[in-house]
């Protein structure tokens, strides 16, 4: 089965997936600036929390070899500078914030001269970057332990798409997908299409399809009805910051998904490694949530879809309280909301 990898280290140039052309055109951009990496993750060139993560961690080493003062002090003052434009693109994954942070760990831990920093930070990002690829498989793997005994073949319904695209290249709730696939325990995948960006639709589908894994597009408002006939064995969604009480910001309509999952009786999971958990927040009252452009809802391609005139909200995450959630599936096992103190590093 195809792994995808939306963040490769090619010939000096970080090279991304062109996530906003996906599915019409498979196309890629050569990063070799940290303000190109910036701008892509803002754009959501790249986007995905762990996606975003691994290449902030590059943006932090492209950073790093741009700068040209040689003494200390300057030159991690020059490298924080890097670590707060970056910061500024995306403020809901905390991801982003733990992969710049490694990074200035790595960066003050490194002895001697400045000019062995941007070695160990390409060295680093690399490290995040293969650790998140089999972080994600042993994600998959835990995945197909709560899958239900009945049916034998289940049909999973996720949300956005958290899939090779968001992460290293395996994917956390496609993740899941993707083992109980291999593990013949997957009858199909129904894939929420995601409004506004379309992640579902425009990258979870083209995913499955990559995989040759069965997949029905649906719109959001169809999961209840879905749900309601029957269709839907178990909801799978990744997520973007997760608090220490086991709540779970993710892509907006997510909550909706896990109301009416609990509605419907519908087991409702989210796949995130142990670095998506802010232990620092308490609740998910505290995740600041990024609100992106209007334009997303009001246009489609050269399109404007709603009069002149008219106000808009668009917050691009929504909080799932722990409440809602009935396991989270990480590197280290399944386990339920309230037992994350368990995984805390
Ligand atoms: O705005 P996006 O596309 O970056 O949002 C992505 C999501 O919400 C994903 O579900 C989440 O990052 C988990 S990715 C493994």
């Amino acid at each position: 089965m195809r792994e995808i990898y939306p963040v490769t280290w090619q010939n000096n140039a970080v090279v991304l997936i062109d996530q906003t052309r996906l599915p019409e055109t498979y196309t890629t951009v050569n990063i070799t600036t940290s303000e190109q990496m910036a701008v892509a993750i803002k754009t959501m060139i790249v986007r995905g929390a762990p996606a975003i993560g691994v290449a902030a961690a590059y943006g932090m080493y492209l950073g790093a070899r741009e700068i040209t003062e040689r003494d200390r002090t300057p030159f991690l003052a020059a490298l924080e500078d890097v670590a707060i434009r970056l910061r500024q693109t995306r403020p809901t994954a905390v991801n982003l914030f733990w992969a710049i942070e490694r990074q200035l760990q790595a960066a003050n831990q490194t002895e001697g001269d400045v000019t062995a920093i941007p070695a160990r930070l390409l060295e680093t990002a690399q490290a995040i970057q293969a650790d998140d690829l089999r972080t994600c498989q042993a994600i998959g793997d835990h995945g197909v332990s709560i899958l239900p005994s009945e049916p034998q073949a289940v049909t999973l319904l996720t949300h956005c798409n958290a899939g090779g695209l968001a992460t290293a290249g395996y994917g956390t709730a496609v993740g899941v997908i993707r083992s109980a696939w291999r593990e013949g325990r997957l009858k199909q995948v129904f894939a929420d299409e995601t409004r506004p960006r379309c992640q579902g639709s425009k990258l979870t589908a083209w995913e499955c399809v990559q995989a040759g894994i069965p997949v029905t597009v649906i719109t959001d408002n169809m999961a209840a009805h879905c749900m309601q006939r029957g269709l839907v064995d178990l909801v799978v969604v990744g997520a973007d910051r997760i608090t220490a009480n086991g709540d779970a910001a993710n892509k907006i309509g997510t909550y909706g998904l896990a109301v009416i999952a609990q509605a419907h009786n519908v087991p409702f999971y989210v796949a995130a490694p142990v670095s998506t958990i802010d232990f620092k927040l308490a609740t998910g009252a505290e995740i600041p949530i990024e609100e992106r452009d209007p334009q997303e809802i009001y246009q489609v391609g050269e399109t404007r879809i709603c009069a002149e005139g008219v106000n808009f909200y668009n917050p691009a995450f929504d909080v799932t309280p722990a409440a809602l959630i009935k396991g989270i599936i990480t590197e280290h096992g399944v386990f339920a909301p309230d037992q994350l103190a368990q995984v805390k590093p």
